[in-house]
């Protein structure tokens, strides 16, 4: 069977080996998967490694997606615009990096109903998880998009990179106040300490739908402020995004487009 692979460190929670080898069965593949505990300073050299080893792709976690796009022999360019690459495809000369995050995002979306296009949408967070979205959503056509964070630096850095892609309005969490907005994206790390980002009040639109890009115990803080929100209709965690990412990865290995709802479904029982 062909071999694939995530590199990480920690890996050992990555649920892409229960991911992968569903969509494979799914086509009457035979698909190894095996998660890879690597260290940043061994990242080079087990790269090049498994390419000798004939693995035909790789999936890439914190915290090397950023390092790894300087070792691919080239990156597509939503993954040089993300500054990070998260899927590596086989070719006799090397490594191609591409990045999947914001599709699999923007497919998640569709799926749940929840619409971009004339929508005003924030993001909230201005780091490597914003910077992962924010192509594919502004090729979604929002009416207006905004990223903010606690001080305006990474948000001003974001919509410089990005203006050639459309317009990103950086913003501070304060100078949010007064805003409605139809989708509330959290793209900070607080949930993995437990907390939230403080905003101000009233931010959701009427029917507004709030998206985490984390999911499992870091989602419960977002969770909790998205459900306290006057007018929320919808609250979701970044499951289905890890598994709709995943998807576009496997098309690009081996052409074929997975079903997602029952991969997700076995990893919500
Ligand atoms: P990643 O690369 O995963 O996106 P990051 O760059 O470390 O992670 O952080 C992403 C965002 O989470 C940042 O924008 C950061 O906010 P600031 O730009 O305001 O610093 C936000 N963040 C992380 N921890 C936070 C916390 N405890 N409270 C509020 N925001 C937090």
């Amino acid at each position: 069977p062909s071999r694939y692979a995530v590199i990480g460190q920690p890996v050992a929670h990555s649920l892409s080996p229960r991911i992968h080898p569903q969509f494979a069965a799914q086509f009457g593949l035979a698909l190894q998967y095996e998660a890879m505990d690597v260290a940043p300073a061994d990242l080079a050299a087990r790269i090049a490694q498994l390419h000798t080893d004939g693995y035909a792709g790789l999936n890439v976690t914190l915290p090397h997606k950023a390092a790894v796009a300087a070792l691919c022999e080239s990156v597509s360019e939503r993954a040089a615009l993300a500054g990070a690459v998260n899927c590596l495809s086989r070719r006799d000369s090397g490594w191609i990096g591409d990045n999947t995050d914001g599709e699999g995002l923007v497919r998640d979306l569709l799926r749940l109903g929840i619409a971009i296009a004339g929508r005003r949408v924030l993001i909230v967070g201005a780091g490597g998880a914003a910077r992962g979205i924010i192509g594919p959503l502004l090729a979604a056509a929002p009416s207006e998009l905004v990223v903010s964070s606690r001080n305006p630096w990474k948000p001003e850095e974001l919509a410089e990179r990005f203006k050639a892609q459309g317009a990103l309005t950086p913003r501070t969490h304060l100078a949010l106040k007064g805003d409605r907005y139809d989708l509330i994206i959290n793209a900070t790390s607080a949930g993995h300490e437990g907390a939230m980002p403080r905003l101000p009040s009233n931010l959701l639109a009427e029917g507004g739908a709030c998206y985490d890009l984390s999911y499992g115990p870091a989602h419960a803080p977002f969770a909790a402020w998205a459900q306290s929100q006057r007018g929320v209709a919808v609250v979701a965690d970044g499951l289905g995004m890890l598994v709709e990412q995943a998807a576009v990865s496997f098309d690009i290995w081996l052409g074929h487009r997975p079903d997602t709802d029952p991969v997700l479904a076995a990893l919500r029982r």
